[in-house]
């Protein structure tokens, strides 16, 4: 790639700026939101173990695999694997096209429905801190009432929305790595802080057996394969993201190390986050840690009231949720601005502006409450793309580098390690080449019913992939 070429479509200047974004991407509502009401749902510590298995095994393969491939090709996801199966041919063409369009597609349709529900963390962000006269945080129904009230949802959608594209317009490194590099810090050193308040006002004891204590009698197969599709979401793995923050790097020196750093910190946020709801959880009699999806919405709020100096601690808790979902989306967005500067030339500001709004238009249908047949929009974005099309991404992503990616490529991240480099590398090119492609077609067969006459003998339904968005429905 030339310089020139590089100077446009920009880079991080430092590699801890490139680490930062990544986590910030990671780092999202599927952290703080999801993994602790699933973690709840299937009984706390013997899912946790499995979770890190899948991400260990599937997870930290795949992320590897997506940054050096965006290192490698030094374009968009569809430019990055065009340019590095080109010794494939035809079929290497269509790979490349099919696996770019999926990932642009998806992360299209993904960020419309995120935006929606980190515009209620907006919201609560703004009523913890007093600034909505005549609504009572901590009331139960407050939520129900401004998620099914479309002009309160519409505003909260717009906000976050034009927080995002402001972002992505100012640049890779004037805005998205500025601000990362800025907020993960904070959002580190708050969850820190949140974990020490609720040692000394809530049950932190009780919340840490839960989480870290296995209890196998509650984990069948769906919990497994809940944790692996989790594992694919919370990494943002599937969708071009990893791919696309991988271009912007200078060298392939630290890829291996920082996708273990990114795999790593991500899973300490959503245990530290975890820890921290299910210690508030606990504190009040009676309360079950598996309150569903609305814990953070109903339960938390509620829960924050009662606590020493928890209105304060509710907006800082709430402010950390905004930081989250802001850099994730950032990522979203990346990905289809990437892809239209690159492919298209466009001007950065026109494509993050142009497609910012198109996805606002998609998301404003969503907060209103469009329906199609049965299932809101909302629902059906997050099924399509949770269930379907994030595994699928992953899996053509998988394929691509392992089966379509040259070794002198895909490898390249390991080629500057000692002689212990070689094993890793090959191990894994046989992770990617066999075990993650098998797996997750497991996954995509389970998310499309094929074994659900088998589990249904083997235990009861339980929460599935895709019940990010609308928990007033799904509750
Ligand atoms: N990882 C983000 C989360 O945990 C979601 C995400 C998925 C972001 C895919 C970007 C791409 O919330």
């Amino acid at each position: 790639m030339s310089e020139s070429n590089s100077s446009a479509r920009g880079s991080f200047a430092s590699n801890f700026g490139f680490l930062m974004a990544a986590v910030g991407s990671a780092v999202g509502l599927g952290n703080i939101w999801k993994f602790p009401y699933i973690t709840g749902e299937y009984g706390g510590g013997a899912f946790v173990l499995v979770y890190l298995g899948c991400i260990t095994l599937v997870g930290l393969p795949l992320l590897y695999a997506e940054v050096i491939i965006g290192r490698r090709g030094g374009r968009d996801i569809l430019g990055a694997l065009r340019t590095l199966t080109r010794q494939s041919g035809r079929l290497g063409t269509a790979i490349s096209y099919l696996t770019g369009m999926m990932a642009v597609v998806a992360s299209f349709l993904m960020l419309a429905f995120y935006s929606v529900v980190a515009g209620w963390t907006v919201y609560f962000f703004v009523l913890a801190v007093g600034a909505i006269p005549g609504v009572e945080f901590g009331n139960p129904d407050v939520f129900d009432t401004m998620s099914t009230t479309a002009s309160t949802a519409t505003i909260c959608h717009t906000v976050f929305m034009l927080m995002t594209i402001g972002v992505v317009t100012l640049g890779v490194h004037s805005g998205i790595e500025f601000l990362c590099k800025t907020l993960m810090p904070v959002l580190f050193a708050i969850l820190a802080a949140m974990l020490v308040y609720v040692g000394f006002t809530a049950e932190l004891g009780q919340s840490l057996a839960f989480l870290f204590q296995p209890d196998f009698s509650k984990l069948g197969s769906s919990a497994v394969l809940e944790a692996l599709g989790h594992a694919f979401f919370t990494l943002s793995l599937g969708m071009g993201a990893m791919v696309t923050y991988g271009s912007y790097l200078k060298e392939e020196k630290r890829v291996i190390r920082d996708s273990v750093a990114i795999a790593l910190l991500d899973t300490a946020v959503a245990l530290l986050a975890g820890a921290v709801i299910f210690a508030v959880v606990f504190a009040k009699e009676g309360l079950e840690p598996s309150a569903g999806p609305g814990l953070l919405f109903r339960t938390l709020p509620a829960l924050f009231v009662e606590m020493p100096g928890g209105r304060f601690v509710a907006a800082v808790f709430f402010g950390l949720v905004v930081f989250a979902a802001w850099s994730s989306a950032i990522s979203l967005l990346e990905v289809n601005v990437a892809y239209a500067v690159d492919e298209f030339k466009l001007p950065r500001w026109v494509a993050a502006g142009g497609i910012g709004l198109c996805v606002w238009g998609l998301g404003v249908a969503c907060a209103i409450g469009v329906t199609v047949g049965e299932v809101t929009l909302q629902d059906g974005l997050d099924d399509l793309v949770s269930r379907y099309l994030l595994p699928i991404g992953g899996l053509l992503i998988a394929i691509a580098a392992g089966w379509f990616v040259l070794p002198a490529d895909s490898l390249s991240g390991f080629s500057h390690l000692p002689r212990s480099g070689n094993a890793l590398g090959i191990a894994w090119r046989f992770l990617i080449r066999f075990v993650t492609p098998v797996l997750v077609s497991v996954v995509i067969l389970w998310q499309v019913g094929a074994f659900d006459s088998w589990l249904k003998a083997e235990e009861p339904p339980a929460v599935r992939e895709g019940e990010l968005a609308d928990p007033a429905v799904k509750q």
